[in-house]
């Protein structure tokens, strides 16, 4: 079974009703869509106008990762899917070092635009190190204070190993400091980086794979070494069905689907939906 949170006095009413809105009741995982990419790297591919990215896949979603920015130019706000606010930023992929990252919204601006969850990076091991972690440190504070739960995603730097070493001491950390859910990658023995971290950790899809079915695999093993749900973006909306892709990834998080039943309700999908998943403009990017 995920962790799911215990109903606890100590823990607010907010902090428990914010929660209970990312993580789905019964199952307790979560379906994060995270179009927050642009926040360092511009206008990624296929996500240049976030609001034709977005809009198809808001049906299958349990929640958005995404910046303030976006959130306000592209997504109506009669929308009832939680927000998941990056709120870290301040580097680019021209600058210096990725990780030189400050707090870049402030929880009053949060709480104006309604967000279920502040999502900021760490970056364990890198030069600026010591900066993040007091980021998110000081972000749990104020999360604390509203009532708002905190995304900590682990970030890593080039030179660092992904193995269960190194994600599971930037998780464990990530815990330590109060970050209610913890955002990191899959790996080899991954079940230890879940066990040595005492909130849920939910994983992000990397870079686009060229084979769906390797996704839904990555996705049904993290699952099943106790992962909390994804937090996943360019490989659903990079690819040519995203909401085929979407709907299968929602199928082994939630459905108990395994990596051929998954695969195949992929392929059911994609031919069903041939010729309206992705929207002309982004089609034309190719
Ligand atoms: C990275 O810093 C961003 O926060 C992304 O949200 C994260 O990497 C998840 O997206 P993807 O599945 O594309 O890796």
């Amino acid at each position: 079974m995920p962790f799911s949170y215990p109903r606890s006095s100590t823990m607010d009413w907010g902090m428990q009703n914010r929660l209970s809105r990312i993580f789905a009741e019964g199952d307790s995982r979560c379906l994060m869509l995270a179009v927050d990419h642009g926040y360092f790297l511009g206008p990624t591919y296929r996500l240049e106008i976030p609001k034709e990215t977005i809009q198809p896949l808001l049906p299958y979603t349990d929640s958005l990762m995404l910046t303030r920015g976006v959130l306000r130019t592209s997504v109506d706000p009669k929308t009832n899917v939680p927000i998941v606010l990056r709120v870290s930023g301040g580097s680019s992929i021209l600058g210096e070092d990725l990780s030189n990252e400050t707090i870049t919204t402030s929880i009053e601006e949060a709480l104006r635009i309604n967000a279920t969850c502040l999502a900021m990076s760490i970056f364990v091991g890198s030069k600026y190190e010591h900066q993040t972690l007091r980021n998110l440190s000081k972000l749990v504070d104020k999360g604390e204070r509203y009532g708002i739960p905190i995304l900590a995603v682990t970030a890593v730097g080039r030179e660092m190993t992904r193995d269960y070493k190194y994600l599971g001491l930037a998780c464990r950390i990530a815990a330590e400091l109060g970050a209610h859910i913890v955002k990191t990658y899959y790996c080899d023995e991954f079940e230890k980086v879940v066990d040595g971290c005492p909130v849920p950790v939910i994983i992000a899809g990397g870079k686009k794979v060229s084979n769906e079915k390797d996704v839904l695999k990555l996705t049904y093993e993290s699952i099943s070494k106790g992962a909390a749900g994804v937090d996943m973006g360019r490989n659903i909306w990079q690819s040519d069905y995203p909401v085929a892709m979407i709907q299968a990834v929602r199928s082994v998080v939630h459905q108990g689907l395994d990596v051929n039943q998954a695969y195949e309700k992929f392929l059911s999908l994609k031919h069903e939906n041939i010729e309206d998943v992705i929207p002309t403009s982004i089609k034309s990017t190719k």
